[in-house]
């Protein structure tokens, strides 16, 4: 395995920037790569290692870019190829790493190899790049019965070239986001080439969209429907997780690996999004010659109940260690409602639900979701392996739930007739500036989704400099893991706090951590003659740790 260094990636802290809401320099209420430029301070004062950028290729938008028509070029929207070598150069020079999204399981409809798909007859070449079949009952019924993620059948009928209706093409997302056909020697070929190209550009990794995709089971069977994609268990699922997927992977560590220069820090990475469960085969996706992480969504989706969090991180740990990877941890992403949010809400045993929440569904305790989410992320940031932050979680942001159906933009809220209100509730642009038109998101008072108005008192500047904020805690957090190596460390647990109390050491060649979470309902008395080195709720003096507080101790 060629690898160099210190292997940066098994102990990073990545910090997810979404682009179109992170910041606006133009005044068009969507967020750009100049206005990332001019930000990144805020990240190299955070103290965090990278910065992973969900997609700005050129797209129609029609999934928040997540639809790439040219892989190679930069969104009119987000900029251009000189603004993103800015963008790369600065944060290179701020000593933050850049990784970029690839989305290798579909393209978009706008994707030339789609229009000429289209233009192109049955059988023909041109087709073999997607996944085109005649319909069942002489054409008239799609081809199997799956289903698309946002709504409705995965299938969508075509016009032919001579405008009869024809043939059928998968699409497991929108009916803008053909799925590629990953049998297609031509389709490897030419999204490794893709790798190069972002590579060569001086990318330090990537994140692999819908990584348990892109190889569907042979002969497309009807999947049987009562699985979720998020709760269950995907390994029965004809399109989910299917074993040639390893290959693809195995050469793209190739080509990461090619790049890694002896001697130096300067691995690229690989890190897998694939919503697969149980944790013994997410754990092949991280085999030592595939890619070097892959998201934890399980401990995403584990309840704030001790139990539950004790076991999920325990077989997390042991799962990655067999393997020899890191483990990784997150709490919140641009897919799923933000953990301040989400941790609102009662806590039941068993994987939690993450999809959006409108104005009428029931609301969360902003205050408990707030504190649960400080005492969580207190506990994430303390564990062994690589963590990822989204943005605005640092700002302690809820969830926008009370989002007019009007502004709405996710397919999904379409797609299933509003039933699902989708994910635009944790994509709100950024406040970085209280009282001003938009937050300070852009220079005029655009924001492409409504910004709520308690963004304007968790704006950064409001929190920047506030010892008790939770961008303060963040920093400390940060710092405090840095230097003891937690994320370099080995955890155990400890007895005798009872089982309401998640307690563990952390131990690094360069120091160590007692971590305390109280996630019962009485005071937990601290340890005798400890020195609190941090804690998720403001001024601790007592000699207890409350409900729903973290706090870190020197051992
Ligand atoms: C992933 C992305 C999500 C996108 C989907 C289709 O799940 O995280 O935002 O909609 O893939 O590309
Ligand atoms: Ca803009």
């Amino acid at each position: 395995m060629a690898s160099s260094g210190e292997q940066w990636w098994r102990d990073a802290v990545i910090y997810q920037v979404y682009p179109r809401s992170w910041a606006d320099s133009n005044g068009d209420g969507i967020g750009d790569l100049p206005g990332i430029t001019a930000r990144l301070p805020h990240l190299a004062d955070l103290g965090v290692d990278a910065i992973w950028l969900s997609p700005f290729y050129t797209s129609p938008q029609h999934d928040a870019g997540y639809d790439v028509a040219d892989y190679r070029d930069v969104d009119p929207v987000f900029g251009d190829l000189a603004a993103f070598d800015r963008l790369a150069a600065r944060a290179h020079e701020l000593g933050l790493r850049v990784i970029v999204d690839i989305v290798p399981n579909h393209s978009s409809d706008e994707h030339p190899w789609f229009v000429e798909a289209l233009a192109s007859p049955a059988g023909s070449p041109e087709r073999a790049r997607y996944i085109f079949r005649d319909g069942r009952d002489g054409g008239t019924q799609a081809p199997n019965n799956w289903q698309s993620l946002f709504g409705g059948p995965a299938w969508t009928r075509v016009n032919e070239p001579d405008g009869k209706p024809g043939q059928w093409y998968l699409h497991l997302f929108d009916t803008t986001q053909p799925d590629f056909d990953w049998t297609n020697p031509e389709v490897r070929t030419e999204l490794e080439d893709v790798l190069r190209f972002w590579l060569d550009r001086g990318v330090d990794g990537f994140r692999i969209d819908v990584a348990h995709g892109l190889v569907k089971a042979d002969g497309l069977p009807d999947a049987d429907l009562s699985h979720d994609r998020h709760a269950d268990a995907t390994a029965l699922a004809p399109m989910w997780d299917q074993p040639g997927v390893h290959e693809i992977y195995r050469s793209w560590r190739r080509l990461t690996d090619s790049y890694a220069t002896e001697g130096e820090d300067a691995d690229r990475i690989l890190c897998a999004e694939a919503w697969v469960l149980p944790a013994e085969a997410l754990a092949k996706y991280v085999r030592e010659d595939e890619l070097h992480q892959s998201f934890n969504f399980e401990y995403l989706m584990t309840p704030w109940l001790a139990a539950d969090q004790r076991a999920t991180i325990t077989h997390s740990l042991a799962q990655a260690e067999a393997v020899g990877a890191p483990q990784t941890w997150v709490l919140s992403n641009h897919d799923v409602v933000r953990h301040a949010t989400r941790l609102g809400y009662p806590q039941t045993p068993g994987l939690q639900k993450i999809e959006g929440i409108g104005a009428d569904d029931p609301q969360p305790d902003a205050e408990l979701g707030l504190r649960r989410a400080r005492a969580a992320t207190a506990v994430m940031l303390a564990l062994p392996g690589s963590a990822y932050l989204f943005q605005g979680e640092e700002l302690g942001l809820p969830e926008a739930t009370q989002l007019p159906d009007e502004a709405r933009q996710d397919p999904t809220f379409a797609r299933t007739n509003g039933t699902s209100v989708g994910r635009d509730g944790c994509r709100v642009p950024i406040p970085w500036e209280g009282g001003v038109p938009s937050y300070g998101f852009g220079p005029g008072d655009e924001s492409w989704l409504p910004q709520p108005v308690e963004y304007g008192l968790l704006a950064a500047d409001r929190q920047r400099h506030e010892p008790d904020s939770t961008l303060t805690l963040y920093q400390d957090l940060l710092r405090l893991r840095r230097e003891l190596r937690l994320g370099r460390g080995a955890l155990t647990w400890l007895d005798g706090f009872g089982d309401d109390v998640l307690a563990f050491r952390v131990e690094s060649a360069k120091g160590a951590v007692i971590v305390l979470a109280n996630l019962g309902s009485g005071e937990v008395p601290l340890p005798d003659g400890k020195t609190v080195l941090a804690g998720s709720l403001p001024r601790h003096h007592g000699a207890f740790v409350r409900t729903d507080e973290t706090v870190w101790l020197r051992p």
